[in-house]
């Protein structure tokens, strides 16, 4: 079943970044969607967070529709000259290359994501900046890191948790990856309270991100248990409502910090 997900999902973000559609184009924001109404998506292409944050210069202007982000993890995450950066779910590049300007030429960035067509957009976009070998893109699981302990003073992601069915599993492999000292900064879904079961059945709505989230107090647990201590918030979106029978579940997305 987290098998069959997994390849919806990547069929997804592959079709997504294939067209010419944006963050809203995700077949459940539309007006007819009688599930669910997202805050940000009406229609105006400066309604997600993404296409607002992330026009990156020598990409062109549509570069910020192939951003598919909930956040700004870059922005909060005060890089520095030498910050070795992984960018979980990296998508197209754009936190990667905007990581890896940051970082400058002794940092180096990796993006990881499971979607062929996505890490080959997202080194299209490394090349079209000449970032050299301070980026690479590897395919990869993010509750697998194909990377060793230890390698990250950083970790970024902008939202991919969501749509891990097994998200400790994501975060113990966060710990694992970052150095002693190192952070995290993540932004992702979150829902405000529990999703109905028949609702996270719903694939459609999974994929986009709204079906798979946790709640804030779950999320944190989780961040403890994989071995976190100084954990915060530093930022929070409003995403959209999810209706079912008379109750209206609001969404969100957050940005959250923490250190190992
Ligand atoms: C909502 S998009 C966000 C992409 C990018 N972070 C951004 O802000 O534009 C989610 C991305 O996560 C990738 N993804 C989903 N599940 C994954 C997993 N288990 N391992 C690696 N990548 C995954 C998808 O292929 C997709 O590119």
């Amino acid at each position: 079943m987290e098998n069959e997900l997994k390849q919806k999902i990547v069929k997804e973000y592959s079709r997504r970044i294939s067209g010419k559609s944006g963050c809203c184009d995700s077949g459940i924001t539309s007006s007819e969607s009688p599930i669910f109404t997202a805050s940000c998506c009406s229609g105006d292409d400066s309604c997600c967070s993404g296409s607002l944050d992330y026009g990156i210069e020598g990409l062109g202007e549509e570069s910020g529709k192939q951003s598919f982000g909930c956040g700004n993890p870059v922005g909060l995450s005060s890089i520095v000259s030498g910050d070795i950066v992984v960018d979980l779910g990296s998508g197209a590049g754009l936190d990667s290359l905007m990581a890896a300007n940051s970082a400058g030429e002794s940092g180096k960035v990796v993006g990881i994501d499971l979607s062929d067509e996505m890490i080959s957009k997202a080194r299209e976009n490394a090349e079209k900046l000449q970032l050299g070998n301070r980026v690479m893109f590897l395919k990869g699981d993010i509750e697998n890191i194909p990377l060793e302990d230890n390698f990250a003073t950083l970790v970024i992601s902008n939202c991919v948790l969501a749509l891990s069915p097994n998200k400790q599993k994501v975060f113990d492999e966060v710990y694992r990856i970052l150095k002693p000292g190192g952070r995290f900064v993540i932004s992702d879904i979150m829902s405000e309270q529990n999703i109905p079961k028949e609702l996270v059945e719903n694939t459609d709505l999974y994929v986009s991100c709204v079906t798979g989230a946790a709640q804030v107090d779950q999320y944190y647990s989780m961040i403890r248990k994989s071995g976190f201590s100084r954990v915060e918030e530093v930022e929070r979106r409003e995403y959209g409502t999810l209706s079912h029978s008379q109750e209206k579940i609001r969404m969100f997305s957050i940005t959250v910090r923490g250190y190992k």
